[in-house]
């Protein structure tokens, strides 16, 4: 029985004052939830004073990126052990706007994942197609790639350690969601990916999130489809009640 798996990622969105207002506003809201894992991704600079709060509660911490190497001359980038310093269990990777304004592609992501691994931290890897390679009727092919090339030389161990989040990149951001039935034949898709990769009995267990839109009308019917275990909300993750709204839908 897989848990359902709701994270806000904040984006490059609030100050570490507005971080802990957003923080301190959702924890009694959530307080009583257990039958849904949530997690809260600020920015970096928000991450330590955001783990005060949330150490010892229902809501764990994630980072929105990390670079691969222990330490090092890599002047502006932070690592897993610094990620884990800070009280982190999740990291986002490979999110859309990372592949499309920072240059990431399937390779260093596939870096990234497998340090986080090494170091403990949970990564949420993201896949999803362009709205032109929808309409193009590649949208499979392009998931195909982010998975394979994305996840390549991975354990089941560490495969199951891991969640994926599908985000059609139409849909971020648009107010246009995906259809149920939409994110219902990705998610199948990518269950079915995981399966050949690894195992049927893995498969089975990873989490996918859905991630595009995502708002208290229309998580439910998203959140029924069977092979959709969660979403990774933005817009709707900075505002307390109506994440809260989301994670209790
Ligand atoms: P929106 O919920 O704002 O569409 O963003 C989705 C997203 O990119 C989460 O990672």
């Amino acid at each position: 029985m897989r848990k359902p798996i709701i994270a806000g990622n904040w984006k490059m969105h609030k100050t570490v004052a507005e971080s802990l207002e957003l923080v301190n506003a959702l924890k009694p809201l959530v307080a009583g939830v257990t039958n849904v894992e949530i997690v809260v991704a600020p920015t970096f600079t928000a991450l330590a004073f955001v783990s005060q709060v949330v150490g010892g509660s229902n809501i764990a911490l994630a980072a929105q990126n990390m670079y691969w190497e222990d330490s090092g001359a890599f002047t502006g980038e932070i690592s897993p052990l610094m990620l884990k310093d800070v009280g982190c269990e999740y990291v986002i990777l490979g999110h859309s706007e990372r592949r499309q304004y920072f240059g990431e592609t399937n390779e260093t992501v596939n870096h990234k994942v497998k340090a986080a691994h090494v170091h403990g931290l949970k990564p949420i890897v993201c896949v999803g197609e362009r709205l032109e390679q929808r309409e193009a009727g590649i949208a499979h092919d392009v998931i195909r790639d982010h998975i394979v090339h994305g996840l390549a030389g991975l354990t089941a161990a560490e495969m199951l350690e891991s969640v994926i989040a599908y985000e059609p990149v139409w849909a971020i951001g648009t107010g246009k969601t995906a259809t149920p039935d939409q994110a219902q034949d990705v998610h199948a898709f990518i269950r079915g990916l995981l399966t050949e990769i690894f195992s049927a009995d893995v498969a089975d267990q990873v989490r996918i999130q859905y991630g595009g839109s995502v708002k208290p009308e229309n998580v439910s019917e998203l959140m029924a489809q069977p092979d959709v275990d969660g979403g990774l909300v933005g817009g709707a993750s900075l505002r307390a009640d109506l994440f809260a709204q989301i994670v209790k839908h």
